[in-house]
């Protein structure tokens, strides 16, 4: 299979490690809000794995920190083996840009662009011509079946379409890692479901590895693994098979 990490000469092992990962606020009294602390995780290639916890617990955190978005109070994520506390700001966006995929609760989506350039933007950053962007723009609105909305703004697209181009854009460059942030919260059962799917179907077909932020207990059945974010504490809650 065509590894981009092979290719760039990134180590093997684990896509993902944190170590004694925490993470905490200051408070205007002086004190320090601990929301989470000496989390050790690891994500395996080709591991799909669900995290779980209450509203307010830390997953966002938790995902903006692995995923290189925001930085730990303390301790250290390896990204496909890369220190990224050794790194600038500038060779962390460019790990982004390259091998990480982001989909979110509420898309953001760009409004004043069409679905179609929405998804081409992470490759226009990464340096893609127009002509080049858009012609593999379009054929990821056609892998997650919405190549006939292509022209629309996101206003004139259902929570649903909008989460598929919010897909569509966070596996157009082809990432190595999928943190998916409550991909489903905002749509209704049924349409969740189907994204789901979608994410799943394309995890499996592309040989991705995946985290989904998620509240929803049934999402977290299509999962490998279910990790329970709870109390400042990160445990390994269940293990499916199948
Ligand atoms: N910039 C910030 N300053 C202070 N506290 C913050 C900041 N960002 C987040 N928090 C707090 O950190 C905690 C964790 O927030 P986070 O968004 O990670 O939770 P979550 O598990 O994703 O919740 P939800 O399920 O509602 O999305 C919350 O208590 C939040 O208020
Ligand atoms: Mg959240």
């Amino acid at each position: 299979m065509n590894d981009p990490l092979k290719m760039e000469g990134l180590a093997e092992g684990p896509i993902l490690r944190a170590e004694k990962l925490s993470k905490a606020y200051p408070l205007p009294d002086g004190g320090r809000l601990k929301i989470f602390e000496g989390i050790d995780f690891q994500l395996k290639p080709g591991e799909l794995v669900a995290i779980m916890g209450v509203s307010g617990v830390g997953k966002t955190t938790f995902l903006n920190i692995v995923g290189g978005l925001d930085r730990p109070s303390e301790g250290r994520v390896f990204l496909f083996g890369q220190d990224l506390a050794a790194k600038t700001p500038e060779e962390v966006a460019l790990l982004r840009n390259r091998h990480i995929g982001f989909v979110f609760q509420f898309y953001h989506l760009l409004p004043e662009f069409s679905a179609l350039e929405n998804v081409a933007i992470p490759l226009l950053i990464g340096g893609k011509n127009r002509e080049e962007a858009m012609e593999l723009a379009y054929r990821a609105l056609e892998e997650v079946g919405i190549r006939h909305r292509s022209g629309a703004r996101p206003a004139e697209l259902s929570g649903g379409e909008q989460q598929r181009v919010a897909v569509a854009r966070a596996l157009v460059t082809r990432p190595v890692l999928l943190l998916a942030d409550e991909p489903t919260g905002n749509l209704d059962w049924k349409t969740g479901e189907m994204i789901i799917n979608l994410i799943v179907e394309i995890h499996r077909k592309r040989g991705l590895s995946s985290i989904i932020a998620t509240h929803n207990e049934k999402i977290a059945r299509f999962c490998h693994k279910v990790y329970l974010l709870e109390a400042g504490q990160m445990k390994l809650f269940e293990v499916l098979t199948g």
